[in-house]
């Protein structure tokens, strides 16, 4: 990456605000206290999902865009050894917190997913959830991804679906409509009229080439879809659970490095 993109500065600032509002305190805690492994923001079992992620028992795993690293606490509480990356340095204060408080560690990287200061193939498991899988160029962070896993090691990233994104009104803040909302060929790079950040969404057409060309198999895409007994998220408020029964409001990619 000879030249930063402009994305990875207003992502960082972005979250530095959103860790400043949600992760006062002792906040993060219940996050990190549970134990069963649960995608996106209705909470579904990887169990329900086919195990996109299977067993992680002994696998070097690096998670592009940690966050406050849950996800990443509980792959190690199954006998991972999880390395969290993140370019943001006070979701990374809280993931350290958190550590502190759990006494679950591992290490902590401050980077983006465009570039990792992490050697090459060093990792069985790339895994993103909401992190570099939309926060990062896909264009930079995928080849960074297929860099430092294995031969043969797998890619499982969720991120919001594409009916999602089309059917979205302009402003992150608003709720998911049932019309389209704005041109397939528009989605890449997306800006909320209400946020600072940037946001890829390529299409699934854009997505299955990005990982072709960076040397992955895709396995499967999996349409991640509320249950019957799926409540609104109490943050992420922009999708009810009755809309997500009949859409799938997230997606789970995973592919495997030829
Ligand atoms: C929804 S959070 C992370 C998800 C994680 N599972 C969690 O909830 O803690 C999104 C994260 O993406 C990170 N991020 C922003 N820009 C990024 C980039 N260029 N590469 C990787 N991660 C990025 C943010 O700093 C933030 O911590």
């Amino acid at each position: 990456m000879s030249t930063r993109p402009d994305s990875i500065a207003a992502n960082i600032a972005h979250w530095t605000k959103n860790n400043r509002e949600r992760h006062v305190g002792g906040a993060g805690v219940e996050s990190w206290a549970e134990g069963d492994l649960r995608w996106g923001i209705f909470g579904i079992r990887e169990d329900d999902l086919g195990s996109p992620l299977g067993d992680v028992r002994g696998l070097d795993v690096v998670e592009l865009g940690c966050g406050t690293a849950y996800f990443s606490a509980r792959l190690a509480k199954r006998g991972a050894r999880p390395v969290g990356v993140d370019p943001t340095p006070a979701q990374l204060a809280t993931a350290r917190r958190m550590q502190d408080a759990t006494g679950i560690r591992f290490p902590l990287v401050e980077a983006p997913g465009e570039r990792v200061p992490l050697p090459d193939a060093s990792f069985d498991l790339a895994l993103s959830e909401y992190g570099a899988s939309l926060w990062a160029d896909p264009k930079l962070w995928v080849p960074e991804a297929a860099r430092l896993l294995r031969p043969g090691g797998r890619l499982v990233f969720m991120t919001n679906s594409l009916i999602l994104n089309l059917t979205m009104p302009d402003r992150s803040e608003d709720v998911v409509t049932e019309r389209l909302q704005r041109p397939l060929k528009e989605l890449y790079r997306v800006e909320w009229a209400d946020e600072v950040g940037v946001e890829f969404h390529p299409s699934h057409a854009d997505w299955i080439d990005l990982l072709h060309v960076a040397g992955f198999e895709v396995e499967r895409l999996i349409d991640v879809y509320a249950r019957p007994e799926s409540k609104r998220h109490d943050y992420y408020g922009y999708v009810s659970p009755e809309w997500a029964r009949k859409w799938p409001a997230e997606e789970i990619w995973t592919a495997r490095k030829r």
